[in-house]
């Protein structure tokens, strides 16, 4: 497991199934996600066979916070499309529980998944693609250390509108720096 000051990554059980459910299918937490249809839990269960296939790296990852002595599921997170010739990869994030937004958790899950990515995975390049009407998203993402690499001008489409999408990264070059500040 990946610990942080407040949280830990794991692996995904079969368990948080039915949590991934429910979030996936809230609308508060999808407006941000690229989800356009209601998931049923079998489309969740397939989704975990298909995710157990995945190689070590690209599996995701529940997050959970420290409540007391116990853990409680938070969200989940995972890096996608690892090219290994350009030590390069994409990253996304949920917190779920609505209830601890705003508290740093995905912040703090931001930081750790950099970590992971450059000092474990050694990856040279982490990129992520977000909605530009998603501000949390893009202030945390900021406070991370990702910078805005570029526009994909109206590339989804939601609620009968185009929106445009951001491209931010943070490169090595940028993380160690930053790693030094903390
Ligand atoms: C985006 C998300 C990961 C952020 O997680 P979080 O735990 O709420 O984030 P944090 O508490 O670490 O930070 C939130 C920051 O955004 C700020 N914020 C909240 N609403 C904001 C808004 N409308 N505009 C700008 N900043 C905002 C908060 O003040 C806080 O900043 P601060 O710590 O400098 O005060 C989480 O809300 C989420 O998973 N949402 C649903 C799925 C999603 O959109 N994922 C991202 C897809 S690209």
């Amino acid at each position: 497991m990946i610990y942080g000051k407040r949280i830990r990554l794991r692996g995904v059980e079969r368990s948080d199934v039915p949590k991934f459910y429910e979030w996936i299918n809230d609308p508060e937490v999808n407006e941000g996600l690229d989800v356009h249809l209601p998931m049923s839990m079998q489309d969740e269960e397939q989704w975990f066979e298909q995710s157990a296939q995945r190689a070590q790296a690209e599996k995701p990852m529940a997050i959970e916070m420290c409540e007391g002595n116990d853990w409680k599921l938070i969200g989940n997170c995972r890096f996608f499309h690892l090219e290994w010739t350009n030590r390069a990869a994409e990253l996304g994030i949920t917190i779920g529980d609505k209830s601890v937004w705003n508290q740093g958790y995905g912040t703090e899950t931001m930081q750790l998944l950099l970590q992971h990515g450059f000092e474990t995975l050694n990856l040279n390049r982490i990129y992520l693609r977000v909605y530009s009407t998603n501000p949390r998203a893009i202030h945390v993402y900021e406070k991370a250390g990702f910078v805005l690499e570029g526009t994909l001008r109206e590339d989804a489409y939601k609620h009968g509108k185009y929106i445009d999408v951001h491209i931010m990264s943070v490169l090595r070059s940028d993380w160690n720096p930053i790693k030094e500040k903390k």
